[in-house]
This record gives C-alpha cells, sequence and structure tokens, in this order.
C-alpha cells in the first residue's frame, strides 16, 4: 500500500508479487497537519508499506511514523516498510561538535512505530543499516542503470564516481557497461555546503563520460566533476544516480555544466525517472516474504 504518491512503483510491487494494492487515503487540515485514512480491513495480514522520503522530507518522514502506528493498532501482523528513497541517511555523524545525528533519530522511530522489517535501495551510508535492530536491507539499483546505460551505445564510455563515496557504485556500473572506471575527490565546507572537487589526470578525452553517483541533490558535486571532465575533452556527459532529487535549478546547473542527459530511477518521482526499481524491490520481498 501506499499514499497517493509512487501509485505505479506501489502497483508494479504488487503486480509482481500477485498480492492487493491498497491506497492509503491523505488530508491535509488547513494548519498543514496531515491525517491519513487507511481504507481497507487488514487485521492479522502481512503488509508492505511503499513510502519514499523524497523532499519535503519532514513531512515524509512523519506520514511514515504515522503510518506504522496505525497499520500496527489496526492490527496488521507484519509490517514492512519499503522506504525507496531514505532521507537523512547523509546526517549520519555529528560533523560539528553539538549536532544531531538525524538518521539515528529516523531509524529509532522507525522501529518504535512498529516496523517489522525495513528495505531501501542505494542507502547514502550503507552503514546505517547496523542501526536498526529489525531485519534491514539495502538494495542497489547500478545494475539497473548499467543495463540502460549499456542499451544507449556510448562511444568508449568511461565511468566516473564524483568523489570516494560513489567509488563502489561506479564500478558496478562500469562492470556492466564493461569499460573502465575512476573518481575524483570532493570535499564540502560544513558550514556552506560549497563543494570543491579535485580531478585526476583521467582518460576521458574524445570518450562519452557517464557520472555516477547515489543521488543528485543540488547538482553541485555532479556539475563540478562536469566542468573538468569537459576540460579534459570528454565529448558526450551523462549523469545518472538512483535518487534525482533534483533541488531548485539543480537541472538548469547541471545543463550549464555540459550534462546532455540525467538518467534517475523512481526512487523518487522525476521526469528523468527513466529506470524502474519496482523489479529489484519485488525480488528482495519475494525472498523474505
Ligand atoms: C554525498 O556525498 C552524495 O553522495 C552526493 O554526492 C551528494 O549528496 C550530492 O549532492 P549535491 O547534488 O547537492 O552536490
Amino acid at each position: 500500500m501506499s499514499i497517493n504518491r509512487f501509485v505505479d512503483l506501489a502497483k508494479s510491487i504488487a503486480g509482481n508479487l500477485g498480492i492487493e494494492y491498497l491506497q492509503v487515503e491523505s488530508k491535509i487540515f488547513p494548519d498543514g497537519e496531515t491525517c491519513l485514512r487507511f481504507t481497507e480491513n487488514f487485521r492479522n495480514e502481512k503488509i508492505i508499506l511503499i513510502h519514499s522520503c523524497f523532499p519535503q522530507q519532514d513531512i515524509r518522514l512523519m506520514e511514515l511514523f504515522m503510518m506504522l502506528d496505525a497499520a500496527k493498532d489496526l492490527g496488521a501482523k507484519d509490517v514492512i516498510a519499503v522506504i525507496p528513497y531514505l532521507a537523512y541517511a547523509r546526517q549520519d555523524k555529528r560533523f560539528r561538535m553539538g549536532e544531531t545525528i538525524g538518521i539515528k533519530t529516523v531509524v529509532k522511530l522507525i522501529e518504535a512505530c512498529g516496523a517489522d522489517a525495513f528495505l531501501t535501495v542505494d542507502a547514502h551510508e550503507v552503514d546505517i543499516l547496523k542501526l536498526f535492530n529489525i531485519k534491514a536491507i539495502n538494495l542497489t539499483a547500478m545494475p539497473e542503470l548499467g543495463k540502460y546505460l549499456k542499451e544507449l551505445d556510448l562511444n568508449k564510455p568511461v565511468v566516473i564516481a564524483p568523489d570516494k563515496g560513489a567509488i563502489d557504485l561506479a564500478k558496478k556500473v562500469a562492470a556492466i557497461i564493461e569499460t573502465d572506471c575512476t573518481y575524483f575527490t570532493k570535499t564540502r565546507d560544513l558550514k556552506t555546503g560549497k563543494v570543491e572537487t579535485c580531478a585526476k589526470n583521467g582518460d576521458v578525452e574524445g570518450r562519452d563520460a557517464v557520472l555516477i553517483d547515489d543521488m543528485i541533490s543540488t547538482g553541485g558535486t555532479i556539475a563540478n566533476s562536469a566542468n573538468i571532465i569537459k576540460c579534459q575533452g570528454a565529448k558526450k556527459v551523462i549523469a545518472a544516480c538512483t535518487h534525482p532529487l533534483l533541488i531548485d535549478n539543480a537541472k538548469k546547473r547541471l545543463k550549464e555544466a555540459g550534462i546532455d542527459e540525467i538518467i534517475g530511477t523512481d526512487t523518487v518521482e522525476s521526469d528523468v525517472s527513466k529506470i524502474s526499481v519496482a523489479n529489484i524491490i519485488s525480488e528482495a520481498l519475494r525472498a523474505i516474504l
């Protein structure tokens, strides 16, 4: 079941698994509070809640907590929380003295509200799964991205991770499109969020390049790398990620940096969500149902 977002993804998963899809009703009161409503009885049944936490994350999370809590109140036997995009995963440590650690709070609340199992896709930091006491699974969309990119028939493609954190993702894609991969290093100003990228003299001249990351938010990380590889003589440049958050003018920024195409998945609904994670989620659910 899902709220009236991610209906296509939730329906595809239900269809793949041969189970019923239920939609959760939602309304917002004049003061901004949300009220959700399950319209079917699922007492003593196992339910799968599909709910991605894209911006505005805090609202999405409150929806999630309320649905988990109410599903248990209403007698669900087991609740599997499928959160294709897990917000707050980048806040996994205290970067500056006194800071909150957002993901710790989110995990505590997911468990406290009654989730019996948790599943996500390309969590920003895989180690956050260790925060869970319930079964927690992280899937990767990289094989799907790789298959899609392979079909594009790129010219001598090279895969690039825009920072060290994306190396493993880039390697997975490079293996599928059967080419080499390299990485840049990135530093982010902890106060302003401004990103600086340190390039390698990669072998990109005259080649099509694919920049791979788990998410594109403001586009700053990818834009920096795109500027560098354009100067190094890359031809076509593609930005591919699992979670296309694309905040504010990110798309414009990427275009100005020379990105020819942006490719994302449907963990976040966007006009660049060209790849669905429905099949990988369905397969993982089949194994635990
Ligand atoms: C952080 O390390 C992530 O993997 C992404 O590189 C980052 O969150 C992207 O954010 P932005 O698009 O704002 O640079």
